[in-house]
């Protein structure tokens, strides 16, 4: 389902004889590891930018995409750049709202790529393709401190009419939300912080999203708000890639695997998560 390699690295070569804008470049990463498959040494794929992984990411869900003034930092912003590095190339950022990554990606032009704390769906991957997982994601709802809603009775209280709860648009916390308190009136919000504000300004009852993001706004900027409900959804994060590119998906397959043999990603995950 997810990787037509042999089908896309050969379209790739056939277009790259005839269209000047569609650079077809080498996979460099098999080379300066070793040992890998031959099959990707012959990786190919095209970037928007020569030289460059340009990265469509939205920076308002820390540890993995924030912004510290002009700088984004994170888990899946140093997995982004180490990605790029395996590749031989330099990580360019780029900011595109959440619900809009996707839909960019398979429209291509703005961005190589989608790193962005996304969840793999079956929607989603008929789309765009996704490659193997990095990461594995909960849902977490939080509410305000002192209120009616407790970890004890949140399963029941956050399903009731006249509960509004805020999710970012387009999220997997936006369906679990709705699927798992159909009673409530589950709220969009563009920016994943935007949920948070609403919920502090008394606008929304309850915010849910992706644990380990719930976690750190709670911890850090939302001290007056408290986890009440965790789930284990599972959820695998993965970079998102054209269709039209599958040679690049392979690639950064390859770079995944170097990266986990070589403990970079327990190294992230250490630092962003730990
Ligand atoms: N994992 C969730 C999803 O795929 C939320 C991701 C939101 N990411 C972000 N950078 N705001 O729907």
């Amino acid at each position: 389902m997810k990787f037509k390699k042999m089908a896309a690295l050969a379209a790739c070569g056939a277009l790259a004889a005839s269209l000047a804008l569609f650079g077809c470049s080498s996979g460099q990463s098999s080379e300066q590891q070793g040992g890998s498959e031959p099959a990707a040494e012959e990786a190919s794929y095209s970037l928007i930018n020569e030289g460059k992984l340009t990265i469509a990411t939205s920076p308002d869900f820390p540890p993995f995409e924030n912004l510290e003034g002009e700088e984004y930092v994170g888990f899946d912003i140093d997995l982004g750049k180490a990605i790029a590095e395996q590749l031989g190339l330099e990580a360019e950022f780029t900011t595109i709202q959440f619900d809009g990554i996707v839909p960019a990606i398979q429209a291509g032009g703005q961005a190589d790529v989608g790193i962005s704390g996304i969840t793999v769906d079956p929607e989603r991957a008929e789309s765009v393709d996704f490659t193997d997982p990095y990461y594995i994601a909960d849902q977490s709802v939080a509410v305000m401190k002192g209120g009616d809603v407790t970890a004890d009775n949140a399963a029941e209280a956050l399903n009731a009419e006249g509960v509004i709860i805020a999710v970012q648009s387009g999220t997997t916390g936006e369906t679990f939300a709705q699927e798992n308190f159909p009673n409530a009136t589950v709220q969009p919000y563009g920016n994943a912080t935007d949920c948070f504000a609403a919920m502090q300004a008394g606008q929304a009852n309850a915010v849910c999203m992706d644990m380990a993001v719930v976690d750190q706004m709670v911890s850090d900027a939302y001290t007056d708000a408290e986890v009440v409900l965790t789930e284990a959804t599972g959820e695998e994060y993965a970079v998102a890639v054209s269709k039209d590119n599958a040679g690049l998906t392979e690639a950064i397959n390859e770079a995944i695997k170097a990266l986990e043999e070589d403990g970079t990603i327990e190294a992230l995950t250490a630092q962003w998560l730990g």
